[in-house]
Parts: C-alpha cells; structure tokens; sequence
C-alpha cells in the first residue's frame, strides 16, 4: 500500500501585498474575493497543512494548483520558503500550477525559479514512480484574463498518462491537476476546456485516478453509477478547517483514507 497525502488551493500572498497600489492592488482583491488579505495568515494555513500532512506520514505529497493568489515572483518565493520550512525531502512532492498561478509568471519560469527544487516532479507530465503507484504531473494552466478561470490539459501529458498507465498493468496511476475532470457551472469561464479527453483515459485504464482542487470542496466521484470513486478533490487550504486528504494506493486502484488514518 502506498499513502499519498494531497493539499490544495494555499492562495499564498506576498509580504508586501499592502504595498500595492492601482491595477496590481485591484486585481489581486479582485482574485482573493472575500478572502482578507492577510499574508501571515495565509502563510501560517500553508506551514500547518504541511505540518499536517508531515504527521499523517506519505511517500508523496500532491499539492493541485492556485499555489499563489496571482502567480507574483515574491508569492512563488513565499511557497518555497514554507516548502523548504516543511522539511519534506523535495522529491516526494508534486506540484501543479492552478488558474490563480498562471494570472502570473508561467510554470516553467516559476520551476527554473523559485521551484527549481520541485522541478523533477512537478514539471507538466512528470512522472513519480513510487514502489505501488505512479504520480504523473499534468498541467491545466492557461494564460487568460482574471475574469476567466478555466484550465486546458497542454498536448503530451495524456499520451505520458496513457503510456505510464499501459505500463503499469494492474499498479495504480495518479493524475494530479488542478482543474476537476468533468463539466461544471459556468463550464466555459471555469471550467476544464477538454475534460473529455481526461475521462477518456480514465474509461480507458481502471488503474487511473485524478486528485484535483479548484472547487475548494472534499468530494469524490465515481465514473458510472455504483462505480468506485476515481476522482478525488479536497478543500481549500486558505480556507478549510481540515485541508488535508490521504489516499491508499492498493489492489490496483486508489482509495479514500480517514484523515488521520
Ligand atoms: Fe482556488
Ligand atoms: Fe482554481
């Protein structure tokens, strides 16, 4: 059995986010709806569900997108200092880019950047291979104005997805994204562009699951009805009491575990 823990959605400011000013400053209140502004808070949520997760003990850590508020340097910066600050061994977390992270610098730049740590593992169609799963990276990040918050899986990671999933016969395979693989309310502002294309794969190998955030809520879904739950989304960290979710990877599939179990 293999345990994998996931997080999403930090939605982490800068230190200086009082100092902005004119269309930085709107548009960052503009993003954060109702959210405060509060750059300590939101770093210390950050730090804890680390903290958390670091208790709950896994072999790897996915955290799906909306790391940052509006993909700013100094946010991405913030997010390696509580990563660092954790003391997860970089190599068994995975990071993907949510639609708040590509309002800024792209994914690429952030991984030559401040996440070069990260990079082997979470660049778009990363594979993590772990001794009972696979934990692909896949991107659905796209540049688009704030008014707009959907996400499109880029050409690549799906054939990887395909490939790994053929390879690994009966061992389970993780798809971590951020956006959910299905439509959803107001689909063409906010949602996944070719979501088809994800559940195609997943009525294609049994053994593929999707972990994701986005919808900010804990759910989980089956493909067909009375089918086993095959994609996963846990709560916000900026905003949940209990952010954290923890998976069993076994028997050729992957399960829900207790929090705490
Ligand atoms: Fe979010
Ligand atoms: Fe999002």
């Amino acid at each position: 059995m293999t345990r994998i823990a996931h997080l999403s959605d930090f939605h982490l400011l800068e230190p200086a986010i009082r100092a902005r000013r004119g269309q930085a400053w709107l548009r960052v209140n503009y993003l954060s709806l109702k959210r405060a502004l509060d750059y300590e808070q939101r770093r210390a949520r950050a730090s804890a569900a680390l903290a958390e997760a670091r208790r709950a003990g896994f072999e790897q850590l996915v955290l799906t997108g909306d790391l940052t508020e509006d993909g700013a340097l100094p946010q991405y910066e913030v997010l390696a200092e509580v990563l660092v600050e954790s003391g997860i061994d970089p190599a068994r977390i995975t990071l993907v880019p949510g639609n708040h992270d590509a309002y800024g610098l792209g994914w690429d730049e952030a991984l030559d950047g401040p996440l070069a740590p990260w990079a082997a593992t979470s660049r778009h169609g990363a594979v993590t291979r772990l001794r009972g799963c696979s934990v692909v990276a896949v991107s659905t990040a796209v540049v688009q104005s704030v008014v707009r918050s959907s996400g499109r899986v880029e050409a690549g990671a799906l054939d990887i997805v395909d490939k790994v999933a053929r390879e690994s016969r009966r061992r389970p395979v993780v798809l971590a994204q951020h956006h959910p693989p299905f439509a959803v309310a107001h689909q063409w502002v906010h949602g996944l562009v070719n979501h088809r294309e994800v559940t195609g794969l997943l009525h294609a190998h049994r053994t593929v699951s999707v972990l994701h955030g986005h919808t900010h809520q804990r759910r989980e879904r089956a493909l067909e009805l009375g089918g086993p739950a095959r994609i996963f989304s846990t709560g916000a960290v900026v905003t949940d009491a209990l952010p954290l979710r923890m998976y069993a990877a076994a028997d050729g599939a992957v399960h829900s575990l207790a929090t705490g179990a």
